[in-house]
């Protein structure tokens, strides 16, 4: 039998980590109109007990709200809190693994955040975490939250020797390397998952395993999770037909530690923005190009020159981008500290690098 609860439990469990989302939303009127809902409203052990039934043999669950938000309004504080959690439950010889229920909308964020500040942790100890929610309603006709659940629940307790220790996600019966995620559709249910590469969660795909295992191999050392009052501000901006050098010479005047620049095409930018763009690279602002398209790579130098010190974002969209170069910028002030300094460029190359899983 499996069992549930609420509390901190000695005997060896799956903690699932509850912080809100669509999957723990409820719709006022849910047979007819089931996409006007609010999201964050049920608890995770409610979640739970939804599903206590078909969790499978033997597993124990025990469950921490961390938060109950939409995940649009996710803030960089919440980020680090989870994080911390996440390593504190790993650090836990009685945690076997740990499930985390999110909003869809920036669970793109959360993905790669987890997998850059506790991925290699999780491997080394040989413990998946996985990420997991839901583009309908708990109680919507059609839920996709409650087998989303399970199927987290079932990657996170099944033997390691099929699949290694790591930061995933599922959705939809497919699962993915969270920093794989992407949201590409406004409500299919593989919204998240369509166009990043995956595997079935029920039989894992050998060559996907392999692109993992090339993933991990090269992702060598965490970064440090930025205090929660101490997250660099960085902004994406958007280049677009009409693009003026006003959207980059405003934050000259701010605090902005960084800009993720959303090019057209393979990264490309307006040539309006190219003078501002030099003095904000004086001013020592951090840039790093990607592309606004949704798909693809991003190369350094192409299409054109890049200002001296931007960095091309390799298979990062731009929200990934800047979660990275948010990581990147703290990595290099605690590495000032620590007397071993090094740049946000060192730091941030080492993500850009990371092969995109074929
Ligand atoms: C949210 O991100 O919290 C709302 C949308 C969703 O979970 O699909």
């Amino acid at each position: 039998m499996s069992s549930l609860q609420n509390n901190p439990t000695n005997s060896p469990h799956i903690l699932v980590l509850g912080m809100g989302g669509t999957i723990a939303g409820l719709a006022a009127n849910p047979s007819d109109k089931p996409m006007e809902y609010e999201a964050g409203q049920i608890e995770v052990a409610s979640l739970l007990t939804q599903i206590a039934s078909a969790v499978p043999e033997g597993v124990q669950l025990v469950s921490k709200q961390v938060a109950n938000i939409n995940s649009r309004n996710l803030t960089e504080p919440l980020m680090s809190i989870l994080g911390q959690a996440v390593r504190t439950s790993l650090a836990d010889p009685v945690v076997l693994g740990v499930v985390v229920t999110h909003g869809t909308d920036t669970l793109e964020e959360t993905g790669i955040f987890l997998q850059l500040t506790c991925g290699k942790y999780a491997q080394n100890l040989g413990k998946r975490v996985i990420l997991t929610g839901a583009m309908l309603p708990a109680n919507a006709p059609k839920a996709d939250g409650p087998s989303n659940l399970l199927d987290a629940i079932r990657w996170a307790s099944t033997p390691i020797d099929n699949c290694p220790g790591g930061i995933y996600a599922v959705m939809d019966g497919r699962g993915c390397m969270a920093m794989d995620l992407a949201k590409r559709h406004g409500s299919a249910l593989n919204a998240l998952i369509q166009n990043s590469p995956s595997s079935s969660v029920g039989l894992i795909n050998p060559s996907w395993l392999s692109g993992v295992k090339a993933v991990q191999e090269l992702w060598t050392e965490d970064l440090p999770i930025p205090k929660e009052d101490e997250w660099p501000w960085v902004e994406i901006l958007t280049s677009h037909a009409g693009a003026r050098s006003e959207t980059i010479t405003h934050w000259l005047t701010t605090k902005v530690k960084g800009l993720v620049l959303a090019g057209s095409g393979m990264g490309g930018f307006h040539d309006a923005w190219r003078d501002s763009l030099f003095v904000a690279v004086k001013h020592g602002i951090a840039l790093v190009r990607t592309t606004r398209t949704g798909a693809g790579e991003t190369f350094q130098d192409i299409p054109d020159k890049d200002p001296s010190g931007c960095l091309a974002s390799g298979s990062l969209s731009a929200p990934r981008a800047r979660i990275a170069l948010q990581l990147a910028l703290n990595a290099e002030k605690q590495s000032l500290s620590s007397g071993k300094p090094l740049t946000w460029q060192d730091f941030f190359a080492r993500i850009a690098v990371l092969p995109v899983i074929r």
